[in-house]
């Protein structure tokens, strides 16, 4: 049986779910209101015996079980799944940004990573957005010099041709029906478009999707249509890396782009290619557990994660103040570390050392003694990214974390193809000590070059025990991604929690700058107040990120999609 739930504390069971179902839950949504929702009022979690997809929006978990359902397996419904989630939730994700992809294939019982990170183009260069001596980072975030060369179809394609079973049009096909055929406007794509309505009412392309022809924002349960970007997916036929990167789309991409300040060229699409890597790995707790390598910041975790191992934790609850103030410090010094990160094709990335037991044992030594410091690289409000999990009827398992930075990325779309350009120049240092949209002060490692990837913070992993997969999780929400996706596996391998308690659970982030740390307004007063005793300088948000997970315990598979952010968990 498949249990489908939707944010909002609605179940749905059945193997169909009527579209006058989510007209229901979509006026429901309206009167309850995202913010009204906490998330202890949250249904957000499905069970399953063979199958699970969670991702950030009710229809992309829907495109990945209908994939499933069709015979595909784990890579086939994560790629319709991105794909889907990148029509839905077009703020935070879609084919103009990257990604990345770790694959646990059951039958070679072995784990792939796969890289296909936006890169810088060719005419990039280190002071590329310095005006009058002084750096601007507004150009890195809005219009065309923000643009990095996207890597989404490439790295959906390679994943495809590798592992998948499907072809690309079947797997696009729950994308393009949601774009061409329309989709229920959900809360968090409707809080975005109201967010930013003036940014979209700049861009002809945007305004159209989402906005009402009087520039109001479509609203939660409008349907929104997509047509140009259908029309886009459709035309990529089969074999959709040459025609996304070879001939008129890049062309048109470039010409548009150029329009719009920026620098890109035909020939970047020409020398992008995704990149096969091994993942990280690192034991915890008899656990086994692997990440992405950089640009992303499955090192970091990974360190934060050993520096809390042997006993660390020492059985105290997940929202007691000593618990949480260990948490602090080693997530403190993992961001210090973090400076050292960047694309290891350009800059020796120490992440191998970063994982060894000295090097573990000298951050747990500058965490216990509470170093400040040195050069401290500060949480902003950030939704963009969008993280999807898999497990299929073999035990296959992808976590796939993806986006388009910053929310609506650039900001402009290419007319006639649809896409939303990402922001993803963003992500590296646009001058040493310049903060970026998260708030991340630029470090000399991740600076500016040609075809360089910029250094992520987003951090899928996938957990073994015994040799089988045992958890995976991800998120989205910039550095929020590296604390929370750090907090949910520690709730499950450390707290033994199930999925949805493990997501639920409230959190904390500390990213070494500002002197600050960051809690949900859900920590309990008690807990908030003991650790402004200790010291600590509280700044209580709302939300932190959005986290998703999966978990796979004698035969039952446990799936939770983020209340935070809204989304689709099932299972069957
Ligand atoms: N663009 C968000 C990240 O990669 O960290």
């Amino acid at each position: 049986m498949l249990k489908l739930i939707i944010r909002g504390g609605i179940k749905l069971r059945s193997g169909l779910i009527s579209s006058a179902c989510l007209l229901i839950v979509a006026i429901v949504l309206a009167q309850t209101g995202f913010a009204a929702v906490t998330p202890s009022q949250q249904l957000q979690a499905a069970e399953g015996r063979s199958a699970m997809v969670v991702s950030e929006s009710a229809d992309g978990t829907r495109a990945g079980v209908e994939i499933l359902k069709q015979g595909g397996n784990a890579v086939d419904a994560a790629v319709a799944t991105a794909l889907a989630v990148g029509i839905t939730n077009a703020s935070s994700c879609g084919i103009g940004g990257g990604g990345f992809m770790l694959i646990y294939l059951a039958k070679l019982h072995h784990m792939y990573a796969l890289d296909y990170r936006e890169t810088a183009p060719l005419k990039a260069n280190p002071t590329m957005y310095f005006e009058n001596g002084k750096p601007d980072e507004k150009l890195a975030r809005d219009g065309g010099l923000a643009v990095a060369v996207p890597g989404e179809i490439a790295g959906d394609f390679a994943a495809l041709k590798r592992f998948g079973t499907m072809n690309f049009q079947t797997v696009a096909a729950p994308a393009e029906k949601l774009a061409d055929g329309g989709f229920a406007l959900a809360p968090h794509l409707a809080g975005e478009i109201a967010h930013e309505v003036d940014l979209l009412k700049a861009d002809p392309g945007m305004a159209a999707v989402f906005l009402n022809p009087d520039g109001s924002p479509h609203k939660v349960g409008d349907t929104i249509y997509e047509k140009d970007l259908a029309a886009t997916l459709k035309n990529l036929g089969d074999d959709p890396a040459p025609k996304f990167y070879r001939g008129k789309i890049p062309a048109a991409i470039a010409s548009f782009v150029g329009a719009h300040g920026g620098i890109l060229s035909a020939q970047d699409f020409i020398n992008f290619r995704p990149r096969w890597l091994d993942p990280l790995h690192r034991a915890y707790e008899g656990y086994d557990v692997f990440a992405m390598p950089p640009p992303s910041s499955g090192g970091v975790l990974l360190e934060m994660l050993g520096a809390l191992e042997n006993g660390h934790l020492g059985g105290l609850g997940a929202d007691s103040p000593p618990y949480l103030a260990r948490l602090i410090e080693v997530m403190r010094q993992g961001f210090v570390d973090r400076q050292s990160f960047a694309d290891p094709n350009f800059v020796n990335v120490p992440a191998i050392e970063f994982l060894t037991p000295e090097h573990i044992n000298e951050l747990r030594d500058r965490a216990l003694h509470h170093a400040v410091p040195a050069n401290p690289p500060a949480a902003a409000h950030d939704h963009g990214t969008s993280n999807m999990l898999v497990v299929d009827k073999d035990g296959n398992v992808v976590a796939l974390t993806t986006t388009i930075n910053t929310v609506f990325g650039a900001k402009i779309m290419v007319p006639k193809l649809g896409i939303i350009l990402n922001d993803e120049m963003d992500d590296f240092s646009v001058a040493p000590g310049v903060a970026n949209a998260y708030h991340l002060v630029g470090a000399v490692a991740n600076d500016i070059r040609p075809g360089k990837q910029p250094l992520s913070s987003m951090t899928p992993i996938i957990v073994l025990k015994g040799g089988l997969p045992f958890m995976t999780t991800g998120g989205s929400g910039g550095p929020t991604i590296i604390s929370g996706v750090l907090q949910v596996a520690l709730n499950v391998l450390a707290s033994h929690m199930d999925a949805e308690a493990a997501v639920v659970e409230p959190r904390i982030h500390e990213q070494a700058a500002p002197d600050m740390v960051f809690v949900e307004e859900a920590m309990p007063q008690a807990t908030r107040d003991a650790l402004s005793k200790m010291g600590y300088r509280l700044k209580v948000v709302p939300a932190l990120g959005a986290v998703g997970a999966i978990t796979i315990q004698a035969g039952k598979l446990s799936g939770a999609f983020d209340p935070r952010k809204g989304g689709g968990a099932a299972g069957y």
